[in-house]
C-alpha cells in the first residue's frame, strides 16, 4: 500500500524502507547506549520494514550470535522508560548481523559487500544501504575514502550516510571534512545527526510558533527583551574524559546542538513544511548571527572548569581529576556565549546560551524573556521583585512543556501582585511515551527526509560564530577550576549577564 505523500511529509506513522543499516562502529558506545535502543524501540512499533537488517562492524572478533547477545545487553539496560521484551527481541535479534575487521583493512570492504548481498537474499532489502559513521571522528576520513574506493558507496537501490558530530574540529576541518564525504557521497546522501533536532520538545518549536497565531506577533525584538538558552548538565564526562579533553563544552553543545535550538527559536517562518525550505530558513538564520571579533571576545564569552566538591555526602572529583583528563587541563566544561542576530526582526535582542557538566540538575530550556509593560500603572512596591514579569519557559527536558509567567492579583485586600504560571505538560496532556531522538532521526534518514538534519551550510555558519571565540581560548592561560561541581557555574557567567542589565535564571 502507498503511504498518502502528506502523511509522509508530516511523518505519520512513517514505517522504514527496506533497507540494510551497516553501523561502522557498532561495538562503541552509541552503538550500545542510542541506536540499538531506538531501532528495538521501532521494532516494538512495528515500524522496521520486514526488508530492514542491521550489519555491524568494528574491530572487536565476535560472531553474529555474540554481537546479538552483546546488543541484548545494551538494549535492556539503556532502554530508559521502555520494558524489555525476551520474545520480541528475539524476533528482531534475527536480523543482526556482524563482521569484524578494521577500518583500513582493504578485504573488509570486500567482506562487508558480500555480507550485504547475503543479507539482501534473506531479507530482500531492496538492496539500499544506510552507512552509520558511530565511529571516532578521526576515522570518518578513513571509512569515506575505502567506501569510495571499494565501490560500495554506489550499487542499485539508494546509498545513505549518517556522520555523527563533532564535524570536524573548526571551520577549516569541517570543510575538509565535507570534501571528503562529497567524494563518496552527493550532499542530499549525506544526514548529519545532531540529535537535538529530533527531539520532540525542539521539533515543537515549530508547532508552537507557526502553528499559533497569538505567538508570532511577539516573537521579535518589540516584545522581547533577551533569550537564554541552557543545557545544564548535572553529570561529569562519565569516563569519556580522554574524548572531552579535546573536545570541550563549546564545541561538544554549543557549536552544534544549542546554535540549532538558538535556529529553531529565531528563524523566519518557512514557506513551507519541506525539508529544503525549513533548512533554508535555519541556515539564514545562523548566518545572520553576528561574529564575534576576537577583541571582543572576553566580553560576550565565558570558560569555565569543574573543580571537586562534595555534593550529598559524595566526593565528586574536578574535571582534572578525572580518568583520561590531563591534571593541568585548560579545556571548559562550561561555556556561556551572548550572541546577536543581525535582522530585522532581532536586532539587539541578546541571545544568552550556556552548558555546562556538573551543574545542579539536569535540565535543558529556552526562556523568552519578554519586556515590561510599557506603562507602570502598578506602583513599584506592588510588584514581587520580577519586574519583567513575563517569560516563556520552553523546556526542553526533562518535565517537557511550555510554561507562561504573568502577574496576577493576590487574593485579598489591596493591589498586590504575584507572577503566576500557565502551565502545558507533555505528560499530563498526551499520556503518551515521545520516541527518543534517535528513533526519529533514524527512520527519517532510512526514509530519505533531510529535514531534522543539519546541512553543511549550515555546520559551517555555526563554526564561523564560535570560531573566533575558540582562537582566542586556545591563546588563552585560564584559571581552572573556577566552579565548584554542583554549582551554576562560574561568576563570570553573572557579569557575562549583569554588563547587559540581566540575570540567569537558574531553573
Ligand atoms: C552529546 C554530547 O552530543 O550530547 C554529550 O557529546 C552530552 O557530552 C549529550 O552529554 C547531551 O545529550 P542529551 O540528549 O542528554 O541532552
Amino acid at each position: 500500500m502507498r503511504a498518502n505523500p502528506l502523511d509522509d511529509r508530516l511523518r505519520l506513522q512513517r514505517r522504514t524502507p527496506p533497507c540494510t543499516l551497516l553501523i561502522f562502529g557498532a561495538n562503541g558506545d552509541l552503538t550500545r547506549r542510542k541506536l540499538l535502543p531506538a531501532l528495538y524501540r521501532l521494532a516494538a512499533e512495528r515500524r522496521l520494514a520486514s526488508g530492514f537488517a542491521v550489519l555491524g562492524n568494528s574491530r572487536t572478533p565476535m560472531s553474529d550470535d555474540e554481537f546479538r547477545e552483546r546488543m541484548r545487553d545494551s538494549v535492556a539496560r539503556y532502554l530508559e522508560d521502555a520494558d524489555f521484551d525476551p520474545t520480541l527481541w528475539q524476533e528482531f535479534a534475527r536480523s543482526l548481523f556482524y563482521e569484524p575487521g578494521d577500518l583500513a583493512d582493504v578485504s573488509l570492504y570486500g567482506r562487508l559487500a558480500a555480507r550485504l548481498e547475503e543479507i539482501d537474499r534473506t531479507f530482500r532489502t531492496a538492496r539500499n544501504v544506510l552507512f552509520y559513521l558511530a565511529t571516532a571522528p578521526s576515522l570518518y576520513a578513513e571509512v569515506v575514502s575505502r567506501l569510495a574506493a571499494s565501490g560500495l558507496n554506489a550499487g542499485r537501490g539508494w546509498r545513505r550516510a549518517v556522520i555523527e558530530k563533532p564535524f570536524g574540529r573548526d571551520l577549516a576541518e569541517a570543510r575538509e571534512l565535507a570534501r571528503l564525504l562529497h567524494r563518496a557521497f552527493p550532499e542530499e546522501a549525506i544526514f548529519r545527526i545532531d540529535h537535538y533536532l529530533g527531539k520532540e520538545t525542539v521539533q515543537n518549536i515549530l508547532a508552537f510558533r507557526f502553528a499559533n497565531g497569538i505567538f508570532e506577533p511577539l516573537w521579535n525584538r518589540r516584545y522581547v527583551d533577551h533569550v537564554q538558552i541552557t543545557a545544564a548538565e548535572s553529570i561529569g564526562v562519565e569516563g569519556r574524559g580522554a574524548f572531552y579533553q579535546e573536545v570541550g563544552a563549546l564545541r561538544d553543545m554549543i557549536q552544534n546542538h544549542l546554535l540549532q535550538v538558538m535556529a529553531t527559536v529565531a528563524m523566519e517562518p518557512p514557506a513551507a513544511f519541506e525539508p529544503e525550505a525549513v533548512r533554508d530558513e535555519r541556515a539564514k538564520l545562523l548566518r545572520s548571527i553576528r561574529i564575534p571579533e576576537e577583541r571582543e571576545v572576553p566580553s560576550i564569552a565565558v570558560a569555565g572548569q569543574y573543580g571537586p566538591a562534595r555534593i550529598g555526602g559524595e566526593d565528586v572529583p574536578g574535571f582534572r581529576q578525572e580518568r583520561g583528563v590531563d591534571p593541568e587541563s585548560q579545556t571548559e566544561t562550561y561555556a556561556a556565549l551572548a550572541l546577536f542576530v543581525e535582522n530585522w526582526r532581532w536586532a539587539g535582542v541578546p541571545f544568552y546560551l550556556r552548558t555546562g557538566k556538573r551543574l545542579p540538575r539536569r535540565v535543558t530550556d529556552i526562556a523568552i524573556q519578554f519586556h515590561a509593560a510599557p506603562h507602570a500603572l502598578f506602583p513599584e512596591t506592588s510588584l514581587a521583585p520580577a519586574m519583567r514579569p513575563n517569560l516563556l519557559i520552553i523546556r526542553i527536558q526533562p518535565e517537557e512543556g511550555i510554561s507562561l509567567r504573568f502577574l496576577a492579583k493576590l487574593p485579598g485586600s489591596g493591589m498586590r501582585l504575584r507572577p503566576v504560571l500557565m502551565d502545558f505538560d507533555y505528560g499530563a496532556s498526551f499520556g503518551l511515551r515521545a520516541p527518543t531522538a534517535y528513533q526519529t532521526l533514524l527512520v527519517d534518514a532510512m526514509a530519505g527526509d533531510a529535514t531534522l538534519f543539519t546541512r553543511q551550510d549550515m555546520v559551517e555558519a555555526s563554526w564561523a560564530v564560535v570560531q573566533p571565540v575558540l582562537d582566542v581560548w586556545s591563546a588563552t592561560r585560564f584559571d581552572f577550576p573556577n566552579y565548584a561541581a554542583g554549582t551554576w557555574g562560574p561568576p563570570e557567567a553573572d557579569a557575562l549577564l549583569a554588563r547587559r542589565g540581566h540575570r540567569w535564571r537558574n531553573p
